[in-house]
């Protein structure tokens, strides 16, 4: 079935979410608290007939994703077929464990762009944070090898109050390991990164500095290596469009064959999502319930509903919405409009300024979290 019609626009990207399994445990990640097991992951033939779909559809990029993609054993021959369908493809990964090895096959295989994470640039730090012993000395490593096969290569740094005073040392390191590209990403609070949000908390000062560091390196380094910034929410003046607007841009298969609108809208409650295994991409992208429940404004509420950046930020994101408002419909208390802005800020600022922060809650597959959610929540 082709899904496009004028009023109902392709998606441009998939996010394939091969596998949860992963060697880090970084206490951000966005992946959900019930993680997929092995068993229940999507075979090879799966994925390659979900891909050959996204391309009929539209799809231009195709982010291989996680946890670890190099950890599935097929993830050449995944690349592969993204390459044959004409498919951007962009290889997510943590750079260790036998990322490496896969990395020239890989390449040979038509990957088009890789993504690694760094925890951050002091190795120590860095470890204690991904939750993994010699993990630093791997991801550099891979990194070499990335930019010796001549992929582009970008670095991604999730900030957080463990690592933001070493945000001038990563845009140093995204030079010397010659990456086109460096995300400053600011936590998002989804999933893991909100259970441990008290832990990862910035100050306000210290957000504005790592602000201005970008944008003075921005200007410094033009040219020469391109830096995204990704602000905290809990900061900001306005939401982002999140995930380019619920149901516009992006879908995201989880490693089980769920298609979702966005990487967290499992914890909505009440959506129904459709499986990659019942229904083709096109219908699931047209007619799903979970794609029709917040696309658009029709769904919308004041303030959003009458609002000059509706279809700016198309209201903020549901999920956080959910999480703080207690209404996946509500505003996005991110928002300066939104009633619990005020709130939502005050509770960043107690939360940075806990003398001591909490001590991580580690991801982990099968392990249950200490606290599903902080205390205040939803605000
Ligand atoms: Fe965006 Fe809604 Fe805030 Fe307006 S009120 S800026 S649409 S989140
Ligand atoms: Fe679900 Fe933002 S993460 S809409």
């Amino acid at each position: 079935m082709n899904a496009v019609t004028p009023a109902l626009p392709a998606p441009i990207g998939l996010l394939a979410e091969l596998t949860h399994r992963c060697p880090l445990r970084c206490p951000y990640c966005s992946n959900p608290l019930e993680l997929d097991r092995r068993s229940a992951e999507l075979d090879t033939a799966t994925w390659q007939r979900v891909l050959t779909e996204a391309a009929g559809l539209g799809v231009l990029h195709v982010h291989l994703s996680g946890g670890e993609p190099t950890a599935r054993q097929d993830i050449v021959a995944i690349t592969r077929t993204c390459a044959e369908l004409g498919l951007y493809s962009n290889l997510i990964t943590s750079g260790v464990a036998g990322a490496l090895d896969k990395l020239d096959a890989l390449s040979d295989a038509g990957l088009d762009h890789v993504q690694l994470s760094v925890q951050a640039v002091e190795a120590a730090n860095a470890e204690r944070i991904g939750g993994l012993r010699n993990a630093q000395p791997q991801k550099f490593a891979f990194a070499e090898r990335v930019t010796a096969l001549g992929l582009p290569l970008t670095l991604n740094a999730v900030i957080h109050r463990g690592n933001i005073a070493e945000v001038p040392a990563l845009i140093d390191l995204a030079l010397r390991l010659g990456a086109k590209r460096l995300e400053v990403a600011h936590t998002q609070y989804y999933g893991w990164a909100y259970v441990n949000r008290a832990a990862l908390m910035p100050a306000k000062a210290d957000v504005d500095r790592s602000i201005r560091t970008v944008e003075e390196a921005r200007e410094r380094l033009k040219g020469q290596l391109v830096i995204d910034l990704v602000v905290p929410d809990y900061y900001a003046k306005y939401p982002k469009a999140c995930a380019g607007g619920w149901g516009r841009r992006l879908m995201n298969v989880t490693p089980t064959g769920k298609v979702l609108p966005c990487h967290a809208a499992e914890t909505i409650p009440g959506l129904e999502f459709w499986h990659v295994q019942d229904r083709s991409l096109g219908e699931i992208w047209a007619e799903s319930p979970a794609f029709r429940a917040y696309r658009g404004t029709d769904w919308m509420q004041e303030p959003c509903r009458s609002c000059d950046r509706r279809e700016k930020d198309w209201g903020g994101c549901r999920c956080q919405a959910l999480a703080l408002a207690g209404d996946a419909a509500a505003t996005d208390p991110a928002c300066s409009l939104s009633p619990l802005h005020g709130k939502v800020q005050a509770l960043a600022i107690a939360e940075s300024a806990l003398e001591t922060a909490p001590d991580y809650q580690y991801r982990t597959i099968g392990g249950a979290p200490r606290a599903a959610m902080p205390e205040g929540a939803p605000v």
